[in-house]
This record gives C-alpha cells, sequence and structure tokens, in this order.
C-alpha cells in the first residue's frame, strides 16, 4: 500500500497489527528494524529489505530494546520496571541490571534511549485510565550508566515518560511527558549526563497534532514529534518551537519515530491499535502497522542512533 498523505508519501513498511509499537531503532549493521510492541512483550526485527519480521518474546512489557555496543547476540531492553540484558535471538534474561520505580510497583518503563556516550535513559509511567489519559504523576525519568552501573532518577513528577532526543553536539536534550503534552529542553552537559535549565519548548494543547509521544532529531537538529490521536509526526524548530512540517497517516495512534534507512533519509513510523474502538479500527485498519517515509520533508536525514555500552562487572 503507498498513498499520498499530507504530501509525503507513507507506505506500510510492515503490519503485525501490533497492540502498541513503538521504540523503532534502525540497525545499521544489520539493515533491521528494530521495534517492540510494548503490551504483547515482544521485540520485533524486520529486514528493512527482505521486509521480513522475527519476534521474541520477553516475560513482561517491553519498553524499548536498544543494541549493545560490540555484541551482535545481546541487546539491552526494558522489561517491567527492570534494566535487562537480554538474548536477542532467543529473548532469554541474561542479567538483570537495575529496577526502577521500587516505591511504584505498579508503574512500568516505557520509552528509551541511549545518548551518544551509550548511557540508557528510559522513563517510567503510571496507570493510564485510557491510552492518554494518565491518572498521576508517579513516573520519572532515569539514566542507567552501563559502565558505572549507576541508576539515577533526573526528572520526577513525570505522568507518562515518553520521547527524548539530543541536539547535533549534545549540548541540549529534549524530553516529552505526554500527560502534560510538553517537550521540554534541557541544557545537557555530555560529560557528567547532567540536566540543567528546564524549559517548555512546545506545548501541544491546541497544535492539532496529538498528544506528544515518541521523538528523534534530524542532523541539523529538528525535532520530530508522532502524536498520538493526531495521526502525524510533525516537525519542531528547536531554536524557536515553531511547526514546521507535519506529515500524516492512515492511523491515528502514532507512536514513534526514528530515522533509517540508506544514510539514514528514510523515516520509520510506528502505530498503535490500542484502546481504539471499531469504529476507528474501520476507518483506520492500518492502526499497529510500521510506516516508511522514503522522501521526508526538507530531505532531513537523520545520524546513526547509539548502542547501549556496558561493561561486565567486575566479580571482586
Ligand atoms: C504509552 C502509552 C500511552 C501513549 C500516549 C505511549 O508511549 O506507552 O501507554 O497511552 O504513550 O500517552
Ligand atoms: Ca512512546
Amino acid at each position: 500500500m503507498s498513498a499520498s498523505v499530507g504530501g509525503s508519501a507513507v507506505e506500510v513498511f510492515c503490519n503485525r497489527q501490533a497492540i502498541l509499537a513503538e521504540g523503532p531503532f534502525y540497525d545499521g549493521i544489520t539493515n533491521e528494524l528494530i521495534w517492540v510492541d510494548i503490551l504483547n512483550n515482544t521485540v520485533n526485527f524486520t529486514n528493512v529489505d527482505s521486509k521480513h519480521t522475527r519476534s521474541i518474546s520477553l516475560p513482561e512489557n517491553v519498553g524499548s530494546a536498544i543494541p549493545m555496543e560490540g555484541s551482535a547476540s545481546q541487546m539491552v531492553a526494558l522489561v517491567g520496571r527492570k534494566v535487562c540484558i537480554v538474548d536477542r535471538q532467543t529473548g532469554e534474561t541474561q542479567h538483570q541490571l537495575a529496577l526502577a520505580d521500587q516505591d511504584y510497583p505498579k508503574n512500568r518503563m516505557n520509552d528509551g534511549k541511549c545518548d551518544a556516550r551509550g548511557r540508557l535513559w528510559c522513563g517510567t509511567m503510571g496507570y493510564e485510565k485510557s491510552p492518554g489519559e494518565p491518572v498521576s504523576s508517579e513516573g520519572s525519568l532515569y539514566c542507567y550508566d552501563g559502565v558505572t552501573h549507576m541508576l539515577t532518577r533526573k526528572v520526577t513528577d513525570v505522568c507518562v515518560s515518553n520521547g527524548m532526543a539530543w541536539s547535533p553536539g549534545n549540548t541540549k536534550m529534549y524530553y516529552i511527558d505526554s500527560g502534560p503534552r510538553k517537550l521540554w529542553s534541557f541544557d545537557f552537559d555530555d560529560a557528567s549526563g547532567c540536566l540543567t535549565n528546564r524549559q517548555v519548548l512546545v506545548d501541544f494543547h491546541d497544535k492539532g497534532v496529538g498528544i506528544p509521544d515518541g521523538m528523534c532529531t534530524d542532523s541539523e537538529g529538528r525535532l520530530w514529534v508522532a502524536g498520538f490521536f493526531g495521526a502525524a509526526v510533525s516537525c519542531w524548530d528547536p531554536a524557536t518551537g515553531e511547526l514546521l512540517a507535519k506529515i500524516e497517516f492512515p492511523a491515528r495512534r502514532t507512536t514513534s519515530c526514528c530515522f533509517g534507512g540508506p544514510d539514514f533519509g528514510w523515516m520509520f513510523v510506528t502505530t498503535a491499535r490500542v484502546g481504539a474502538g471499531e469504529e476507528e479500527l474501520s476507518e483506520y485498519p492500518l492502526s499497529g502497522a510500521v510506516f516508511l517515509v522514503r522522501e521526508v520533508p526538507f530531505g532531513a536525514k537523520g545520524v546513526p542512533p547509539s548502542p547501549f555500552k556496558w561493561a561486565v562487572k567486575s566479580m571482586v
């Protein structure tokens, strides 16, 4: 299927009717798109040429799964409230590295991403009455450093921890809490991972592009944000917070986006079926598919995403 929507040709890349497809990550080494179906407890590997998908099952909801530097067989995954090393072929948990939100056992990990130094940023969320309707702000944003093995709470009072991204040069970090519908910017100290000077860059109320969810930056620093209920990925100017472009999709619950493919010039976009009633599913039968945009506005390109850096703990 290929359709021209909102000026950009959008095609179905992979349709497994995911409940909550999320966390797309283009692995340039294997030419696969890695993506999770959070509520189906699976990590999926879709070959970008053949479109063949292989899935592995994990024991709990999986917020995100990211390759590990220097290892073809292991990856890091956010499983329930845990950070785990899992076998990329079998999904078997090999090591539990950290447990988040010990004070909120009903929370779960949501989106996660590694910064340029390979530290894993991951956030939690509490219970939602229905998708997009969080009932509390008991989540947090954490950073797990796989070299020092420290899990640090970085932001508290988070409703639904979601997209994260860094500016080219890593002087800014961007972060979305879907509950208050805000995209925040922080000054980012790359060496220490310290966040300061928190500011609202975009408030998504009344922007007509949905609830902000997953996010990525392109090589020029523009921010691309998937909008849950928005059937769109919107593009924002990091300096002014202005809307620059919008790509529309034939699925309302647009959850996340990443660049990948040849020269990182394509965009992959995940969507969800969770919470959609019969009417929405008949209007948007492709809900839950992963889409591909080969011609991204402005000819935008991404940069290779960072893998997780892990140093095995010595047993002394
Ligand atoms: C979460 C969903 C939530 C959605 C919109 C996703 O990242 O996993 O549970 O409904 O964001 O807030
Ligand atoms: Ca998300």
